[in-house]
């Protein structure tokens, strides 16, 4: 089956912030405002070249537990940043916004600034954007089997409803900057048959247009889920 189509969920690792700030000597918190700025850009165009779920990674489990607390620090800044000031023209907008990973030990002031964030999402909305936040695929697949034991019915089917993102359909295209080739615990289950996207392009210079050789590479590649041709 040629799509020849826009993916209707992309996920992006949004990897290569530091090395851009190390590249100018500067640094690495603002190689992630760097990023900041990209991400506003793309999260606009990706709505309208009509993708409908649109995923960050935007601070996995390794990270929080294995950086320097002033980087985490100038992350969760940055974080204050984006929702202070996006959050009114995402919801003019008609954008919902969904928060995946174990936000429980982040500061109350993020927690409770995420969680307005998603209850304040409007209903139906054409377009959601998700920030994966202390996320990691290993730990969200053992606290859904947890979940699912507990209900009595270990399937493909419940567990998948007892992942962070139950009702986001999987993603399409896994895009990853920074010229790592890998996922990094990354929507391990949801990425069983997502196309993957790698481009050496540090995160804050993966522009507009970098994103749109992704979805033409996307439109042109063969998914056969399996099947033939
Ligand atoms: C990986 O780059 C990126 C991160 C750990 C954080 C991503 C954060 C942002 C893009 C900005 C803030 C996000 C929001 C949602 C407001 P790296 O530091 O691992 O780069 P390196 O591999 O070059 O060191």
């Amino acid at each position: 089956m040629k799509l020849g189509a826009t993916p209707r969920h992309v996920g992006l690792i949004m990897d290569g912030n530091g090395r851009w700030a190390k590249k100018r000597l500067l640094p690495r918190t603002v190689g992630h405002g760097a990023g900041m700025d990209a991400l506003v850009k793309l999260t606009a165009h990706a709505k309208e070249a009509g993708v409908e779920y649109f995923t960050l990674y935007a601070l996995s489990t390794e990270n929080l537990k294995n950086r320097p607390q002033s980087e985490i620090d100038g992350l969760f800044n940055l974080l204050r940043k984006y929702f202070t000031g996006n959050i009114g023209k995402l919801r003019e907008g008609g954008t919902a916004v969904k928060i995946i990973g174990d936000i429980s030990v982040l500061p109350q002031d993020i927690r409770e600034m995420l969680q307005s964030a998603q209850s304040g999402s409007p209903e139906g909305a054409k377009f959601t954007l998700t920030f994966a936040i202390n996320y990691g695929g290993r730990p969200e697949i053992v606290r859904a089997a947890q979940l699912a034991a507990a209900s009595g019915e270990v399937t493909a089917d419940s567990l998948a409803k007892n992942l962070y993102t139950a009702g986001l359909p999987d993603p399409d295209l896994i895009i990853r900057t920074g010229g790592e080739i890998r996922l990094s615990n990354f929507l391990l289950w949801q990425s069983a048959y997502a196309e993957l996207y790698f481009t050496p392009v540090l995160f804050p210079d993966f522009s507009v247009k970098e994103f749109d050789k992704a979805l033409k590479e996307y439109s042109e590649r063969n998914r056969r889920y399996g099947g033939i041709k």
